[in-house]
């Protein structure tokens, strides 16, 4: 779907680097696996790949911990390997988008490393005491001490300090950062904790305050606009996507006015329940709230952070029902939407995975209370009968997979004409970029909608409702009636 803007309209897939597929038999995908699949995705009918991180780093945080941002880490291969992925790309016509985390460097940066404190946020407490009360999102304070006593902030893991965005410098460099991977040929960037960078005067206690001290402060709009600018300067479409979390549409599409970022993420829609009437209301409120900034709406479903919605669904067969359901509905709403690798094959959360493999900091932080985000992110079933499906030479994969699989491989989809992967790729395919939209009416529990392009309907209810026409695609078999958790696209 490229052409004027195309990221109003486009669907990007998300590629979780460490687990999408390896190429050197470590057991660790890497940017070679990367690139060996590109025509896979590019046949799905995605515009774009956006990559999580693939820099050098410790990866105490699945490389969202960044030790240098202009460089590959060794696990995943070189700057080389990464020019041959963008080139492959475009042989294949997928633009790329790379993750820039700036609201946070990891602990061996060599500005940690030098102890260059002014581009981080140190502080005295009192008393032994963390200067204030904000506990890290991956649990405790979000305060650690150093030998010389005073405190550093990290939001999330220990290993992921916090930068300052009041010096200069830190700017400088990001500046820096984004030309790097600009001049080097990217088409955007998704921003990491893109609400965070400012942290507000003072550094007040968060128990008082209406709004979060260190989240979605007035000044981090300046970074955006600066961004844009530079951004702007380049030749080509290059676009931006921004994680902002715990806010309200209103204060999300802050971020996507004219002179700042291009989208921003869709929470609300991802963590939404298999409920009409909420995804009725996140719809219209999404719709509203970016139609006056004139930004494109954005959906999303998965991604490495979240429970996959299979799961979320229901699971088993019902959870299946639904994503396929919900996969019509997010395809058939205009603006952009985004794909977690693993969702176009229907796969569920990996919720048995054994203690001991367990890498995510969530996990290790809470002492074991929560199972954290490695379910999520184990690794793509490609071929073949057993683990690891074809996902490494070497036979073996950084997080268990489960044998039940076999089933859920490409291989295996390609074949089934009726499988998650032919959805996709047949609504990827008949996908057309779509701006208008209008509720129809329907019975309860049916959301009924209509773009340029289709009538869509899905029903929720718990019944077959009658079918208006003939569907170019349905996520069920149907035949005059729409069965419950089922989506038809009827063309307009
Ligand atoms: C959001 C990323 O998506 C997540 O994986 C990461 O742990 C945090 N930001 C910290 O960088």
């Amino acid at each position: 779907m490229a052409g004027v803007e195309w990221w109003r309209s486009a669907v990007i897939y998300q590629v979780y680097p460490r687990s999408f597929a390896d190429s050197d038999g470590d057991g660790v995908g890497d940017l070679p696996g990367i690139t060996a699949k590109l025509a896979y995705l590019a046949d799905l009918g995605v515009d774009a790949v956006w990559l999580s991180p693939f820099y050098r780093s410790p990866m105490v945080d699945g490389g969202y911990d960044v030790a240098d941002y202009c460089d590959v880490d060794p696990v995943f291969g070189t700057l080389a390997d990464f020019d041959r992925l963008l080139a492959e790309a475009r042989t294949v016509g997928l633009k790329v988008i790379v993750d820039i985390v700036p609201n946070h460097t990891s602990d061996r940066h060599p500005w940690f490393q030098q102890s260059l404190r002014d581009r981080y946020i140190f502080s005295t407490g009192s008393d032994d005491r963390p200067p204030n009360d904000w506990q890290s999102l991956f649990g405790g304070p979000a305060w650690t001490r150093t030998t010389d006593g005073s405190w550093y902030l990290h939001l999330f893991d220990p290993g992921q300090p916090d930068l300052n965005w009041r010096n200069p410098q830190v700017r400088d460099e990001f500046d820096a950062i984004l030309r790097f991977w600009l001049d080097r040929g990217v088409d955007g960037f998704r921003i990491d904790v893109a609400h965070g960078m400012i942290k507000a005067e003072g550094l007040p206690d968060a128990g008082g305050e209406q709004r979060l001290p260190y989240f979605d402060q007035e000044e981090v709009h300046d970074i955006y606009r600066s961004w844009r600018k530079l951004i702007d300067s380049y030749l080509g479409e290059r676009m931006t996507v921004a994680e902002v979390f715990d806010s309200t549409p209103e204060r999300v599409a802050r971020y996507v006015a004219g002179d700042e970022l291009h989208q921003a993420f869709n929470f609300d829609f991802l963590e939404a329940p298999w409920d009409p009437a909420v995804l009725r209301k996140i719809i219209d409120e999404t719709l509203a709230a970016v139609k006056d900034v004139g930004a494109p709406a954005t959906w999303v479903l998965s991604n490495h952070d979240r429970r996959r919605h299979v799961t979320r669904f229901g699971g088993g067969l019902v959870g299946l029902r639904r994503a396929r359901a919900a996969a019509l509905l997010m395809l058939g709403l205009p603006g952009s939407a985004y794909v977690y690798q693993g969702e176009e094959l229907g796969l569920p959360e990996v919720l048995d995975l054994p203690d001991e493999v367990r890498a995510d900091p969530q996990w290790v932080r809470s002492g074991g209370r929560e199972l954290g985000r490695d379910g999520c992110r184990v690794p793509l079933p490609w071929e073949g009968d057993a683990p690891p499906f074809g996902f490494s030479p070497g036979g073996r994969a950084w997080l268990p997979m489960p044998r039940e699989w076999a089933a859920r491989t490409v291989a295996a989809q390609r074949e089934d004409p009726d499988s998650m992967l032919n959805l996709y790729r047949k609504a990827l395919h008949l996908r057309r970029p779509a701006t208008e939209f209008a509720w129809r009416p329907a019975p309860d529990g049916v959301l009924c909608f209509e773009t340029e392009r289709f009538l869509v309907t899905a029903n929720l209810s718990g019944s077959p409702v009658p079918l208006l026409g003939v569907p170019a695609l349905a996520s069920s078999p149907v035949t005059d009636e729409l069965p419950p958790d089922t989506t038809a696209w009827i063309r307009t």
